[in-house]
């Protein structure tokens, strides 16, 4: 396993982390293929309150030590007083002291971010979450945000990145690698969608290559994001095989032939912005979601 620091905090995390969104199908075997990534080096799991997996995950990390734990709170709970209630049920949910990141799940345009921002600082200052991110915040978002905190430093931003969505390298990476923000890749497999024929071409590449290194497509198109210094990606897997494929998808480096080829098979995907992954079913949600 890579493992790479966080910002600059001095946190080593491991390249790959773990997903957890729509987990819940089939807990005992979710659970197991928690402990086996763990097993095999991750040392990050991802999840939100809006995923009802955080007490999946609670199990999955019992008796793990140094597992750095990231969850999200949802944009209906943005007012003050309702972040802290929500990480109050996070911590809960967790059976853990302290989240290591809290993570602003999407932006908010209709509740002032200097308010939520001051909440994500007293959540710091009382020990109940060690680090501030952001989640699917674009540049200027993500500076408004940064430029509402009086103290703390934003550590990461979590965003929809893969080879099929690369719409981030246009703008946020440039300025995250700059400014050494670390940008967690969610999808980093297209939900799915690399193994379900739409990205047919893609996928026999990804497989072609994969053979030279007795790697997997997935492991090539995981390889490829984590080989960028600022980058961690956290595919999520719900069956043992493909925590442990994920998990293994690091021990290698792709050669700069491999690479180009790849980057060329994948660039008409380039364009496709931050914008275009926001879903309006999701945006009704942000107001339905309350306490
Ligand atoms: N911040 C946000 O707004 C946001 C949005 C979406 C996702 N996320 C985070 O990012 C995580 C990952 O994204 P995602 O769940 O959307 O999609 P993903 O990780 O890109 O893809 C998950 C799908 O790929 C399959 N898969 C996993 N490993 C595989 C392998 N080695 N070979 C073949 N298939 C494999 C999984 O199947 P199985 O389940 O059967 O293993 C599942 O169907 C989420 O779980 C969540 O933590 C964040």
């Amino acid at each position: 396993m890579i493992y790479k620091e966080l910002s600059k905090t001095g946190e080593k995390l491991s390249s790959i982390g773990i997903g957890t969104w729509q987990l819940g199908k089939n807990p005992p075997e979710e659970i197991r293929a928690i402990k086996v990534a763990i097993e095999n080096g991750v040392n990050f799991v991802d999840t939100a309150e809006i995923y009802g997996s955080e007490p999946i995950v609670n199990k999955a990390i019992k008796g793990a030590k140094n597992i750095f734990i990231a969850t999200k709170v949802w944009p209906a709970h943005f007012h003050y007083d309702d972040v802290i209630r929500a990480c109050d049920k996070s911590l809960k949910n967790l059976g853990v002291k302290q989240i290591d990141l809290y993570q602003l799940h999407w932006p908010n345009k209709f509740i002032p971010i200097e308010e939520t921002m001051r909440a994500m600082e007293s959540l710091v200052k009382s020990g109940k979450i060690r680090y501030v991110g952001v989640s699917n915040f674009d540049k200027t978002q993500l500076i408004a945000a940064q430029n509402a905190m009086k103290k703390e430093e934003i550590v990461s931003d979590q965003v929809e990145y893969s080879l099929m969505v690369r719409g981030p390298e246009e703008e946020l990476l440039p300025y995250c690698k700059k400014q050494k923000i670390s940008v967690i890749a969610y999808s980093p497999l297209g939900h799915g969608k690399l193994f379900m024929g739409r990205y047919k071409k893609l996928f026999d590449l990804l497989s072609k290559v994969g053979k030279d290194y007795r790697k997997t497509a997935a492991q090539i198109a995981l390889n490829w994001l984590i080989s960028k210094k600022e980058v961690f990606a956290i595919p999520k897997a719900s069956s043992v095989k493909h925590a442990m494929e994920n998990a293994g998808a690091t021990s290698f480096k792709l050669k700069l032939k491999d690479s180009i080829a790849i980057d060329i098979a994948s660039r008409k995907h380039k364009k496709k912005s931050l914008k275009d992954t926001v879903n309006l079913p999701l945006y009704f949600l942000l107001f339905l979601k309350r306490f």
